[in-house]
């Protein structure tokens, strides 16, 4: 029997991993979710290779995780993903054009630029339409740090993935669904695409998310960075708690946060005027901020779901995990090849 595999999501609040029978249909055998004490996603210098490396060391000699089939996601912060319309062309005539989208679109230089690419629409010989293709750009060296981190604790990583394109596979869409905002909510990075018709339209993401959050009501109740994160779990936006008190400190980062997802809508909208965008699905830790769900409703007067990456999937999964923070590693082990 093969060994079972592991995706790792790193982010800069914990360290998610999942021990799972990999492709179309897991079965998750072990699920672990461990404080990230060193605060970092991705090493940027010799020192936090080493502090960050360790931390994973040691998480997958607690929880016996194997080393074998080792499946990553990159934070989409450093990820540079966008989708491009142009002329249907080969894949041969693709192929030798693709260098020059990328450096059209992809705000890396040449040199630096770690270019992988796929097709997502062709369409069939007609005069005006388009091929879509999606462009997903990273730099060489920081891609080679992360992995080199990874070959220092015996591990040869056999997926490397953006963190989008593994959320969408966890949430399993299809050509049927409603156009869906995905709004995804870590701690210090939150990011936004739009799928339409099955089909990835864009990506955003900005350096904001939970923590700002926790900040917030650190600074205007007067609480400590532990007290901070247990009444934004307990009470959220629910005004009915602690005199409404943590509802109004909350309001003001939420609301920051939904003026960009607002700005993604317009942006699809501005694109395709004949289309709305129907639905949005939450994910990441912070889509389980009490009364969030019904806030945004109210505000986007759109259905609102929370990510529910374990439903239908076989296997053990801990009543304590908070299902929408573990959608990147669940997406990881949904491929079917690596
Ligand atoms: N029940 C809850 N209510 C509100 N917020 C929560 C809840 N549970 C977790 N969070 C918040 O979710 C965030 C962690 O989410 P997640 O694990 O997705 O982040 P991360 O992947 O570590 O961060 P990032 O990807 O931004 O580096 C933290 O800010 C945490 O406070
Ligand atoms: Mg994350």
């Amino acid at each position: 029997m093969p060994a079972a595999s592991v995706a790792l999501d790193i982010g800069t609040y914990s360290i998610k991993a999942i021990r799972a029978k990999a492709g179309a249909k897991v079965n998750v055998e072990r699920v672990v979710e461990v404080f990230n004490e060193t605060g970092i996603a991705l090493p940027t210098d010799d020192a936090s290779v080493a502090k960050l490396g360790q931390m994973i060391d040691a998480v997958f000699n607690d929880n016996e995780l194997p080393r074998t089939d080792v499946r990553l996601a990159l934070p989409e912060t450093v990820v540079s993903t966008k989708v491009i319309s142009i002329p249907p062309l080969s894949d041969a005539e693709l192929a030798s054009a693709i260098g020059w989208q990328a450096e059209q679109h992809i705000p890396i230089p040449p040199e630096e630029l770690s270019l992988e690419y796929q097709v997502l629409h062709r369409p069939e010989k007609k005069e005006d339409a388009q091929m879509r293709v999606l462009l997903v750009g990273t730099r060489k060296r920081m891609v080679e740090r992360f992995i080199g981190m990874f070959n220092e604790i015996g591990i040869e990583p056999t997926l490397l993935e953006t963190q989008i394109l593994a959320i969408m596979r966890s949430l399993q869409f299809t050509q049927e669904d409603p156009t869906t905002l995905i709004a995804h909510m870590g701690s210090s990075s939150m990011n936004l695409a739009i799928v339409h018709k099955g089909e990835l339209q864009f990506v955003i993401s900005h350096m904001n998310g939970g923590q700002m959050l926790t900040k917030a009501l650190e600074t205007s109740i007067g609480l400590d960075a532990a007290q901070a994160e247990q009444y934004k779990r307990s009470y959220g936006l629910d005004g009915s708690q602690f005199q409404g008190k943590v509802r109004d400190a909350l309001l003001p980062p939420v609301n920051m946060l939904l003026t960009e997802v607002r700005k993604s809508v317009q942006f699809f909208i501005n694109q395709n005027p004949q289309e709305t965008v129907q639905r949005v699905v939450l994910s990441g830790g912070t889509s389980m901020l009490p009364s969030l769900v019904q806030h945004i409703t109210n505000e986007l007067g759109v259905e609102v779901l929370i990510a529910s990456p374990f439903s239908g999937v076989e296997g053990a999964v801990p009543e304590n995990v908070n299902p929408p923070a573990m959608s990147v590693c669940m997406g990881l082990l949904q491929r079917e090849e690596t």
